[in-house]
Formats: C-alpha cells, structure tokens, sequence
C-alpha cells in the first residue's frame, strides 16, 4: 500500500529567511562573521581534508584579493610580492582552524566533538600574535563563542536535530542584540590585550589536549574476519571464482582461487576496475565524487524549499518492497544508505556504490544512525556477490543512468534468491528535465544527453512474476517491483 508524500509547510516558511540571511552574510561583514564560520565548518566537514583545506584557501583569498585590490600596492614588486604574501598568510590562518575541526572533531565523541574549532580558533591567531606573525583583531571570547556556535549548529544539523533551527534563531537574536548595542555606544566586552593573550594560551593548551585526546581514542575498525557467513557470499565480479579473506599486518584482502586481490579499504572491499569507470558510469561518478560530501544536505535543503517530508517521500517507494525482519538485503547504487533507514527492523543490510565518497558519508551516516550494514565498492554491472545470495534486492536512485541498464538488471536477478523481491526507482525524464538540467551543478552532467530517460520496464525479463510500475509523485519518479520465479 502506497503511503503518500507528505507535505511540510514549516521548513519551507523557515528555509527562506534563513537562506536571505547567508545571503546578506556575503555583503554585510558584521552579519558573515557569524554565517561565515557556519557555512566554513558544514563545508569543511564535507570534504576530505586536503581538498576543504584547498577550497577554503581559495574562498579566503581570491576574494580577499578582488575586494582590497585598492590597497594593492602599486610601488614596485617587492611590495607587491610582500603584499600578497601577507594576504596568502592572512588566509592560511583564517582556514587552519576549520582544517584543525575537520581533523581532531570527527575522532571526537558527543559536544566535545564541536570543541576544536573554537578552541583553535583563538589559539592559532593568538599564537600567530605572540609570534608576530600579521597582526589580528579578532582574538578571545568572542570569536571563542561565534565559532562554538557554528561548530554546535553544524553539529546538530548533522544529527538531524529539529531543535537546529531554534538554536539557530537564539544565536541570531543574540547576535543582533550584540550589533545593535555596538552601534548604540553601549559598552560591550572587549578582551584586554592580557585577557587575549590569558585566553589564547588556555586555548592553545586545550586545542593541544584534545587533539593529543583524539589520537589516543582506538578507532573502532571493521573486521572481516569475524563475519566468515558474509565472506563465503562473495565472490570475483569479473572471473565469478569464490573469495577467502587474508589478514596481512592489519590489512585485509579477499583473494580469490585465480590469485584476484580485492583490498578492504576503511572497512569496505573494493572490487572496482578502471573500465568501471568508463561511458555514463564515469560521467556520473565524477558527479558523485564532487557532491558526495553534501548529497545529503542538497536533498534537505531543496526538500524544505519545497516543502517536501522527506520521511514520507522515502517510505512513498520504500513501502513498495516486501521486506520483512530478517531478511537479507541488497541496495545495488545505495549512495549515503539513506534508504537504509526505512527498512523494518532486524533486517541484514548490504549496498554496493560507484562512489567511495558517497560510500564514506554512508559510513558515516549508518554510524550516527547507530545502524549496521555492510558495504561495498563496485559496479551495480558486474556484483561480487554467489548467485541467489539475498532475499530482496533493489535499486533506487542510480539505474537510469548506469553505462549498461540491462546488465544491471540481469544482475539484480541473479543474486536474488528465487522467490525473492526486486525493485527498481528511478527518475522520470520530466523531473531529469525540469531539475536537474536546471541545477548549478548537476546541468553540466544531465545537459546534452544522448537519449531521454525511459521507465526501463522492456528490459524486465516476461518470466518476472507480480510485475508492477508505479508512477510516484505525480509523474516524477518511477518504480518496478517483481519477483523471481520460486523455481527457476
Ligand atoms: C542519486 S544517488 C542515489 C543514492 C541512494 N540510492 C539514494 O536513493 O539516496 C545514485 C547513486 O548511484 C551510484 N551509481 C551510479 N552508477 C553506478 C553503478 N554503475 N554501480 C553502482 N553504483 C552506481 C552513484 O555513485 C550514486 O551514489
């Protein structure tokens, strides 16, 4: 029974001022200097570090560049030099407490994990002043609290926290009420130069313990070892021969009788080669790999705009499939697992991806949701997987634009049990048409195409049994459920 989408009228009242007002935090500086350390620790947090460090870098300087170019001095090149240089220090040490967070936070547990930021955001300006390193305003208290602040919001919107928006709104307040009695001459705390530097070493001394903290904490990595059941399932997706697992000075490796060596990387096997990467799925992987880090805040951010519930939109075509506790299912594109979460209870969960970024934010979405499952890097085309190895198996969100559809397909059908339920969900062409050829990021991808989306009914094989397509959401998506024959 199809449960309908819901709408949610709430978030799309609030989505619009709170936008308006990141928006005016690019113009205005007193309202970026609390939307900017928002916006910095959500980006940072969604890339890996070396690329947040570089992005950041850039977003620090060219426009500080472009804005001050009246100061550029026009003397000689010396003072040219001279002056980019301290521009470029200028930025290295605005950036360096977001890459600090983005190192120490993710080892940390509960608040404490929104500590780095401010911590290091006044400790390292506060030691670039001891060292005469530039000169810098905005060292103590305040920028202690501004970047708490940022660092405890993106902290709760990643935990999906309704109480974001309330805690959001309390900082703005408070925010506003601070500027207004700035600009009315009431006497507000400024941190004496002794009460700086006092504030600063104290920072500098707990930025140095939680680090050293987060480096003692043992990582708790996934072992292979002990899931031997799950091991025997798997198989070489390109010579289809059995796998073993070899455990190698902390690594792991599945070998298969051919010699094949599929390393586990961070937990998942990677069975990807670069042939893999070829035709569409190439195209769409890059695509992946780009957004992977904020997939999941583009589907809240646009489902609030929308006024969307995300919960009901997800059980809309999840409640298609015919689960129940206990068995054991497959997701060949699962992206972040977001799916995952509207599967009963009790059920033995494994997806398999393209992207090893939608994958790491996958990780770390099943680790928040304190859920288990396991997953797995590689080609929905060729899976390494026994035949008849799961008692459903599905695909939402990926098919229409895999290299080879009807490969795909024969895939799903042979790791199914018979018996075993299979659906595919995808979008239709008029929503590829009227979003994502219209979107800032995704025209570049879905412009252009060779051929249009079609609901891929033609490739289910007649012998399917129970085939059904549902068109959702007034024509946006579609879905395909069946069943492989008992007896085959
Ligand atoms: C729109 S996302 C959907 C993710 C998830 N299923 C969901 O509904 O949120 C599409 C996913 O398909 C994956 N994908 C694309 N081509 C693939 C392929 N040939 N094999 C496995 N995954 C693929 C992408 O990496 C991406 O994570």
């Amino acid at each position: 029974m199809l449960a309908n989408v819901k709408s949610s009228r709430w978030p799309q009242i609030v989505a619009w001022p709170v936008a308006s007002l990141f928006v005016l935090g690019f113009f205005f500086s007193s309202v970026g200097a609390w939307t900017g350390p928002i916006l910095g620790v959500w980006f940072v947090g969604t890339q890996k570090p070396r690329r947040g460090f570089l992005w950041m870098m850039a977003f620090a300087f060219v426009p500080s560049l472009i804005f001050e170019w009246r100061k550029f001095p026009l003397t000689g090149p010396q003072q040219a030099l001279e002056y980019l240089g301290w521009a470029l220090v200028a930025a290295v040490l605005s950036v360096l407490p977001f890459t600090f967070h983005r190192l120490v936070s993710p080892r940390l547990s509960g608040l404490l994990s929104t500590l780095p930021l401010p911590l290091a955001g006044v400790a390292i300006p506060s030691l670039a002043l001891a060292l005469h390193i530039g000169t810098t305003s905005m060292v103590g208290l305040p920028t202690f609290l501004v970047f708490w602040f940022a660092a405890t919001l993106v902290w709760m919107w990643n935990r999906e926290s309704r109480a974001t928006i309330l805690v959001f709104a309390a900082g703005f307040v408070l925010a506003a009420g601070v500027e207004l009695s700035r600009s009315f001459s009431v006497a507000v705390l400024r941190p004496t130069q002794l009460f700086g530097t006092i504030f600063g070493s104290i920072s500098l001394g707990g930025a140095l313990l939680l680090s050293v903290w987060a480096l003692l904490i043992p990582t708790k990595k996934k072992t292979w070892a002990n899931r031997p059941q799950t091991v025997a399932l798997l198989q070489s997706p390109f010579t289809a021969n059995p796998l073993h697992l070899v455990s190698e000075e902390g690594t792991e490796t599945l070998i298969s009788s051919s010699g094949e060596r599929f390393p586990v990387r961070d937990g998942i096997p990677a069975f990807l080669k670069p042939e893999d990467l070829t035709g569409d799925n190439g195209k769409y992987n890059r695509l992946y790999e780009t957004i992977g880090g904020f997939y999941d805040d583009i589907q809240r951010v646009v489902g609030a705009f929308r006024g969307v519930d995300l919960d009901s939109y997800f059980e809309n075509y999840m409640s298609l499939l015919d689960v129940k506790a206990g068995d054991s299912v497959l997701e060949t594109c699962v992206g972040t697992c977001l799916n995952f979460k509207y599967l009963p209870h009790g059920t033995k969960l494994s997806g398999l991806d393209l992207s090893p970024e939608m994958l790491a934010n996958g990780q770390n979405n099943l680790r928040r949701w304190q859920m288990e499952a396991d997953l797995y890097l590689g080609n929905a085309e060729s899976l390494p997987f026994a035949d008849a190895s799961f008692d459903v198996v599905y695909s939402c969100g990926g098919f229409n634009f895999f290299s080879d559809r009807a490969k795909a397909l024969r895939e799903m059908i042979r790791v199914v049990k018979p018996g075993g339920h299979m659906m595919i969900e995808d979008e239709t062409e008029e929503y590829v048409k009227s979003t994502y050829e219209k979107g800032p990021i995704t025209s570049g991808f879905y412009s252009n195409r060779k051929q249009a989306v079609t609901v891929p009914i033609d490739l289910v094989p007649p012998e399917m049994e129970d085939i059904h397509v549902e068109m959702l959401k007034d024509g946006k998506f579609y879905a395909i459920t069946f069943r492989k024959p008992a007896l085959v």
